[in-house]
């Protein structure tokens, strides 16, 4: 069994892991910065990337003192090299080849992408490729037919905001606090998801693009008009997004059927899949489409290094390692051939 470390540094969580090549999880530690960040209402860069240097190397020697493990005991070295936000990435990916330097082990450069686009199948042994791919997080919404590793295409992304980015937003008008996804979820579960009249935008559009813009700027408005409980407003928006990731869905399984075999599996995989309302619609979904249907537990969606280590782990197998001078990116898409969305403020 190889055993892969794992960094994560992209975003506000420093995380590290020690991951089985036979998808044992030696070991995993998250250090959130909620704390750093919530007085200004979300993640500062500049902020976030100190915290990095600060909490990282420390966390790496507690995971590997949970595992009971050295770095010698390491084969390979895996950290997030990008998309993200640049200082942070930069940080872990420099302690990793720091390490993995020191000890004369392997360091493989991980789209923090993949990691969440495989990390079903770190949960589920059973996951084989092809699978349909829901991937939402805050930065991210995009459908991905998933034929294996670093082989994605990507079918749907966002024109404008990611679905996570529409949480996070309607949290802050709401006054939740940060992070948003969890305060809504919890807020809409008291309130009437049909109370309050809010757009679904793109529904029934020709293309399986996704905009959540439109959907934010109703929910200000609403917010604004001081006719709305706040629990109705949370539970019409989820709804809202509900409706519109369904849509897109059924939109882009019609049109998957003329790429080869087709996927027999929807996975859905990212932050905002910690959502129950979201799960259980797209468990339906799949049903209704006689697919199987693989959620990653909550812990895994959201971000992680364990699943930089498994998407490690499934890259050592292969052989995919990387040089020393490979630089950090701030974007860093699944698909390099995907044509770009129409719209502007496009994600990678
Ligand atoms: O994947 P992730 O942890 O970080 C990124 O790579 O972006 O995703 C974070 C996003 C945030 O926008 C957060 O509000 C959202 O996932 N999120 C949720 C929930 N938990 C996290 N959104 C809706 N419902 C949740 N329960
Ligand atoms: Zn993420």
């Amino acid at each position: 069994m190889a055993i892969i470390l794992g960094i994560e540094s992209s975003c506000d969580e420093s995380a590290a892991a020690l991951i089985g090549s036979d998808r044992s999880i030696l070991a995993h530690r998250l250090a959130g910065q909620e704390d750093a960040h919530r007085p200004y209402g979300g993640v500062v860069p500049e902020i976030a990337a100190r915290a990095h240097v600060q909490i990282l190397t420390p966390l790496i020697q507690a995971a590997l003192d949970d595992a009971g493990l050295t770095l010698d005991d390491v084969d390979a070295v895996a950290a997030t090299a990008g998309p993200g936000l640049i200082g942070g990435v930069m940080v872990g990916l420099v302690t990793a080849k720091a390490l993995a330097m020191a000890a004369g082990k392997p360091l493989i450069a991980v789209n923090h992408l993949e990691g969440h686009a495989l990390s079903p199948r770190l949960a589920d042994a059973s996951l084989e490729f092809p699978y349909l791919l829901l991937l939402v997080s805050g930065g991210h919404c995009q459908i991905l037919r998933v034929d294996g590793v670093g082989q994605y295409r990507r079918l749907a992304t966002t024109i404008d905001d990611a679905a996570g980015e529409a949480f996070d937003k309607t949290a802050k008008i709401l006054r939740l606090g940060y992070p948003g996804g969890p305060k809504v979820e919890a807020l809409a579960k008291t309130g009437d998801a049909r109370a309050v009249p809010l757009p679904r935008p793109l529904l029934g559009s020709a293309e399986p693009h996704f905009s959540f813009a439109g959907l934010k700027s109703a929910v200000l408005r609403a917010a604004q008009s001081g006719s709305h409980r706040p629990e109705d407003i949370a539970a019409s928006f989820q709804a809202a997004v509900v409706d519109c990731l369904i849509d897109r869905l059924e939109k882009a399984l019609s049109g998957s059927a003329d790429e080869g075999e087709s996927p027999r599996t929807l996975v859905v995989a990212g932050g905002v899949a910690a959502n129950g309302a979201i799960r259980s619609a797209l468990e339906a979904l799949a049903n209704r489409h006689d697919m199987g249907f693989v959620a990653p537990p909550l812990w895994l969606c959201t971000d992680n290094a364990a699943m930089i280590g498994w998407a490690g782990a499934e890259r050592f197998a292969l052989g995919l390692t990387d040089p020393l001078d490979i630089a950090a990116r701030p974007r860093w898409p699944l698909d390099p051939q995907a044509e770009a969305a129409r719209g502007a403020g496009v994600k990678a």
